[in-house]
């Protein structure tokens, strides 16, 4: 995938080889075989909020940005992590002006009181969550589109 800076791939590479034998769930987007978008939902739950499971990673390569890949990928994670049975999900993001809009755009809020565990783990980043309950219409329309009836999201 393009657009990933310097280390980046040396640094993700162990987390999500771990997290896929962790039972995480991985979705890929591809244009042919060129891998366009990637989401990936961890299995354990996180944080203090009931039920709170991360968004481990989500990328969407830079040729592909800005095409409504983000969105979709991001509402794929949502129904996974409601089929789960959380209730929250967890973000810890880029502290990118362009990367807190998309999250802010689809409705996750900035955690004003951060877990002090997850805060140490990228204390660089800004810490998001998104209530599952709270924008379940959302999910319920992302949750359709896994299941292959209807490839679009709100
Ligand atoms: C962040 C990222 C996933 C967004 O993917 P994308 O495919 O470009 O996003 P989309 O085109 O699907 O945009 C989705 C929505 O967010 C909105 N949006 C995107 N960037 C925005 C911004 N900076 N401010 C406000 N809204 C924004 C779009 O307008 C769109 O809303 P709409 O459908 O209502 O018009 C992608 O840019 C990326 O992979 N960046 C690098 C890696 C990264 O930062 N990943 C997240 C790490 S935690």
């Amino acid at each position: 995938m393009r657009g990933w800076p310097p280390g980046t791939a040396g640094k993700n590479t162990p987390i999500l080889e771990a997290s896929h034998d962790d039972g995480g769930w991985f979705f890929g987007l591809f244009d042919d075989h060129r891998l366009a978008g990637v989401a990936v939902l961890g299995s354990r739950l996180v944080g203090k909020r009931p039920r709170m499971l991360q968004l481990e990673f989500l990328h969407v390569s830079s040729p592909y940005r800005h095409q409504g890949l983000g969105k979709p990928l991001f509402n794929l994670a949502v129904a996974e992590a409601r089929r789960r049975g959380a209730k929250w999900m967890y973000i810890s993001a880029t502290p990118s002006e362009h990367t807190i809009g998309f999250y802010l755009r689809l409705g996750c809020q900035v955690m004003l009181e951060p877990d002090p565990d997850l805060f140490e783990l990228e204390p660089e980043d800004i810490r998001l969550e998104y209530d599952l309950d709270a924008n379940s219409v959302v999910a319920s329309v992302a949750q359709d589109a896994v299941s292959g009836q209807c490839p679009e999201t709100t």
